[in-house]
This record gives C-alpha cells, structure tokens and sequence, in this order.
C-alpha cells in the first residue's frame, strides 16, 4: 500500500490548484452573482490535458489517471465548484461513456475533440418524472428509415447550454426478436429536432450550466447508438459509478475550501479580547472538520485508485464515497459559516457561495438516498 502521488500525478495537482487561483478565483464571484460559465476558463482546461484526464493517449487524453482526477477535481471546487462540475461531467460521464461503450468510430470522432476542450460534452439522464428512477423516461427512440427519431424532454442537464456533444437516454422500441428497454445516444448539438431549452436559475454552482434538452422529431443515423439497443441503463448505471467519484471529489474541495476560511478567519476574528481560534469550542469544531475532511480524502483516493488500477466494478464503494463525502461537506460547510458567525452569511465571505455550492452533491448523480439503496442492496446481496 502506497499513499504517496506519484510525481505525474502531484504536478498535476499542483498545477489544477495554480490554475484555480490565477484563472477561476478572480472571476468566481461576479460569474456566481450573475449565473454565468467560466466558458474561456473551462476551454483553457481542455488545453492543459484537465479535460481528457481518463482518455488514453491513442484517443486524444492526457491519460493521467483517477487519482490525478480526483486531486485535480479537489482543487477546482475549493474555488469554483461550478467549473468543477462541468469538468467532471465532461471526464467522468461523458469521455468514460465514450470510451467504454462507443464503437471505435465514435471514438474517434468525439474523443480527441472533447479530451482538447474543442467540444464540451452532456450527459442528459433526468426528466421531469424520472430522476431517481431513470428506468421511467418517457424521453422515445423510434427506428426510422434505418435509422433513429428522438422525441421528448430532458431536464437538469448539467453543460446542456454549453454542449456540442450530447449523450441521451431514451426509452427504445424492441429491436427485431429484442426486447423493449432503455437506449443511448451519442449526438452533436448540430442534429435536427434538438435544441436547448430552458435555462435553470439555481441555489449553488451557478457558474454551471444547467438545462432542458428539446429533442422534437430529432433524427439520428443508426450509428448514433451509444452500446447495445435497449441496454442503455446499464451504460448510464456503469458510467455513474464513475461519475459518483467526480462528484465526491467536489465534496471534498467544496469541504476543503470551507475549512481554511474556517481555520484563517477564527485566526484573525478578535473577540472576549482573543482571536476566536484560542476557544476551545471552536477547536473542537475546526478539529471535527479537519477529521472529517481527511476521512473522506482517504476514502476518495481509495476509489480512485479502485478506478485506475481497472477493478470490474466498484459501484458500492462509490456510493459510500459519494454518500460520505456529500453529506461531510454539508456538515463542515454548515460549521465554517458558523465560525465566521453573521460574516458568514454575507455574500461578501467566500464560505456563503461554498455552503450553497455544497448542497446539490447531496442530490446530484444519485441523492444520498439512492447511495444508501444501493449500497444496501450491495452489502444484501439483493
Ligand atoms: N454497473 C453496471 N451495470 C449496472 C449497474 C452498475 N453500477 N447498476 C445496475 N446495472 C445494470 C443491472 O445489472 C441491470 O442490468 P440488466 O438489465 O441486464 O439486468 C440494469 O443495469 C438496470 O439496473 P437495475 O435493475 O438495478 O435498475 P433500477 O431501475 O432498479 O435502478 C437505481 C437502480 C440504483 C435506483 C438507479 O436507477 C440509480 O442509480 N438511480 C439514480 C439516478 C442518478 O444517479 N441520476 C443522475 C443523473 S446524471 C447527473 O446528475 C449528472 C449531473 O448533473 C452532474
């Protein structure tokens, strides 16, 4: 067992934390206010190889690994977990989706574009009706003239108003002697009948984009199928578990960033005529912090490593990563604000923007109770 970074995967650490504090924090607060993406910032990303993480190098990637991923993803959520997000879309669900469910033209088409940041990709699952329970979209497939016609309405997609590629889930006929089921797309935003529908104005991450996808009468060619036809929850499913160590890596950063204001500002907060760190409830609090924090980071790398070293599957330690990591985050962030007191509550502290960026990793990519479902199914063997 080795728990030191390799120097591969330190430079790149170091490199997403430089990154973050020259690129993504000067803007962070006005594009927060105004709900807007970090677009230039996030392209710079593709540049650096931040975009391509898992992708092998055949395929255009920086094939730097999970781990590197994770610690990357830590680094950027610290300062803009909006930007962070879109980055672990873009890694996590829709290269890893490529990668391991496309044929290799499409591997060749959607790879190198989206591993460079040239194209940024969605992962379009939700509806309306169907968030925890993808199995129930009414989103269709309908075979036509050899090939596929898309009908209906994606919702909360992360990237959708950013996306030049799309991965789509649809309920699809039975294929010849098959039966009915769940099926994916792969498409570019330049497919006739799609368009991008209403812009959500949200809580936390803000600096993502978050949409409906308008899919009217969309037709695609038969090689637009992403893996098998019918198999398409599978492809989501599988993928997600990949996703979950994406979205706990946020947690942690999220987290990680709420514990050093939280640590800096009991530093410098003068009160009873001490600095607010000398009491001893608030060490006891920034040291539960810290503690949970480090559990969580271990626990993060772990899964990674599970990822990188090509493990079968790893789907209930992801969940109790994300599980884990997700509700971490909200206790700590809750007691950052706390220690910055009425400051905390204050636009101007970053720790407001990180206590509202904090919630979604309780929902997103599978709510903590999904997490728990899935876990329980897993440890009895249902
Ligand atoms: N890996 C590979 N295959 C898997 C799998 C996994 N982790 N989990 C399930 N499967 C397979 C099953 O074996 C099954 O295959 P067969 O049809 O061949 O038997 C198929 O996938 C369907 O699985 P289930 O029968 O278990 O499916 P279910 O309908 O009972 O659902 C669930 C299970 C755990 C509740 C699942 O629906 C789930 O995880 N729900 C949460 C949805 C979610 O996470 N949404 C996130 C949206 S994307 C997003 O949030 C991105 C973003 O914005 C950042």
């Amino acid at each position: 067992m080795d728990f030191e970074f390799t120097e591969e995967q330190r430079m790149a650490i170091d490199g997403a934390r430089r990154f973050a504090q020259e690129k993504l924090a000067p803007a962070v607060a006005e594009l927060d206010e105004k709900g807007e993406v970090n677009l230039k910032a996030l392209k710079e990303l593709g540049g650096l190889g931040y975009l391509g993480m898992t992708v092998a190098e055949e395929d255009g990637g920086s094939a730097l690994g999970a781990v590197a991923y994770a610690g990357s993803m830590i680094e950027f959520s610290k300062v803009d977990a909006g930007c962070a997000v879109a980055v672990s879309v873009q890694n996590s669900l829709v290269n890893d989706a490529v990668a391991h469910f496309g044929t290799p033209a499409q591997r060749k088409r959607f790879l190198p574009k989206l591993a460079s940041g040239e194209w940024i990709g969605c992962f379009s699952l939700t509806e309306a009706g169907a968030g925890s329970d993808p199995a129930s979209m009414r989103t269709t497939a309908k075979r036509q003239d050899g090939g596929f016609v898309l009908n209906g309405t994606k919702n909360f997609t992360t990237n959708g108003g950013i996306a030049d590629a799309i991965i789509v889930f649809t309920r699809s006929e039975a294929p010849p002697g098959g039966k009915p089921g769940i099926s994916a797309f792969l498409l570019t935003k330049d497919a006739p009948g799609f368009k991008v529908g209403k812009h959500e104005n949200k809580m936390g991450i803000r600096t993502s984009s978050t949409t409906e996808m308008v899919f009217e009468d969309c037709r695609l060619p038969a090689d637009a199928l992403l893996g098998e036809e019918g198999k398409g929850l599978k492809v989501a499913l599988a993928t997600l578990d990949g996703g979950r160590i994406g979205i706990a890596s946020q947690a942690v950063g999220i987290a990680e960033g709420a514990l050093e204001e939280a640590v800096r500002y009991a530093k410098e907060r003068v009160q009873f005529g001490k600095p607010i760190a000398e009491l001893e409830g608030l060490q006891f609090m920034l040291a539960d912090m810290a503690t949970e924090v480090e559990v969580a980071k271990t626990m993060l790398f772990r899964v990674a490593w599970m990822k990188d070293a090509g493990k079968p599957r790893f789907t209930k330690e992801a969940a109790m990563l994300k599980l884990y990591a997700s509700e971490m985050a909200h206790r700590v962030c809750h007691k950052a604000v706390q220690v910055h007191g009425g400051y905390g509550f204050m636009k101007e502290y970053k720790v407001e923007r990180l206590y509202r960026d904090q919630r979604i990793t309780e929902i997103y990519e599978g709510t903590s109770e999904i997490q728990r479902y899935v876990i329980a199914r897993s440890i009895l063997g249902a």
